[in-house]
């Protein structure tokens, strides 16, 4: 396994296998499960694997929660290892952002500016757009792995990989649980007992939605009040329980076809998202 600080240097190692499937899973390090379960896919399908490990500044609204991100690389690096990993691509924040950058992505619209995008500022999703961007022209991937826990990002970055036109086919992984069902993220380490216990009220609210819509519920607000009554019940504050179209993030208030449920909720301090496709009548 080779760590590559600088895109030069990335640029150089990758030409002798451009002729070779290269899988890329994009990272902010603090590596979990969830991220193993990406590498693991791309390993599958690809003959290199590149792993990024970029703590984005762009894409912090909070300098504090910036300062506060867990930062790993020698244990990421280890299991990078462990799970076959060929290249991790960690560079310097001035790598990315050197003197002088004056260019963002920036996707507009209810895809990057409803739910994460109104309650993160528009500045979150361009930070997103613009250091994807950057990174999947310097990697040049055939594939590229997000997980479905981040459903806003997918849509996000599959609008500008169209808008844009960079061939590079984005790949979507199962949301990664833990198993009493919370879905793996790298906050929930600052969760205490009882507050992991307070966030499970989460998973139960996407479940207890999906066995209303088998039972053929499609009205959204009588859907929202049961999954608000869960949570509520459970301790936890939900700040917005949104069905909407998975692509576009138009809201659906009658499912009528797939339809992403999302859910963000706050456990004392920390912030959880998590979310499910409902598909009525099974379609
Ligand atoms: O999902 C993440 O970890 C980040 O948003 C990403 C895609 C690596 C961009 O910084």
């Amino acid at each position: 396994m080779t760590i590559i600080h600088t895109v030069a240097g990335l640029r150089a190692h990758l030409e002798d296998v451009r002729g070779h499937s290269i899988g890329f899973v994009p990272t902010m390090g603090a590596l979990h499960e969830g991220h193993l379960s990406l590498l693991r896919a791309a390993r599958a399908e690809n003959d290199v694997v590149v792993l990024s490990i970029f703590v984005n500044p762009a894409q912090f609204d909070d300098p504090s929660d910036l300062a506060a991100y867990p930062r790993t690389i020698e244990h990421d690096v280890e299991l990078a290892r462990s799970v076959g990993v060929d290249v991790v691509f960690a560079p310097d924040v001035d790598e990315v952002y050197p003197d002088g950058f004056a260019t963002s992505v920036s996707v507009r619209g209810l895809v990057a500016e409803t739910l994460e995008g109104a309650r993160r500022g528009a500045g979150h999703f361009d930070g997103v757009a613009t250091v994807v961007t950057k990174l999947l022209m310097a990697v040049l991937p055939r594939v590229a792995y997000f997980g479905a826990k981040d459903a806003q990002q997918v849509a996000v970055v599959r609008r500008l990989v169209v808008d844009l036109g960079i061939p590079v086919r984005i790949a979507v992984c199962p949301t990664s649980r833990d198993d009493d069902g919370l879905a793996r993220s790298s906050r929930n380490t600052r969760l205490s007992p009882e507050e992991r216990d307070r966030a499970l009220s989460i998973p139960r609210a996407l479940a207890a939605v999906e066995t209303a819509v088998a039972a053929g519920e499609t009205d959204a607000a009588a859907l929202r009040s049961r999954a608000t009554d869960i949570l509520g019940e459970g301790g936890t504050a939900p700040e917005y329980v949104a069905f909407v179209d998975p692509l576009t993030f138009v809201p659906a208030p009658v499912l009528e076809r797939p339809v992403l449920m999302a859910i963000a909720a706050r456990v004392g301090a920390i912030r959880l998202i998590d979310n499910t496709v409902l598909t009525p009548g099974g379609r």
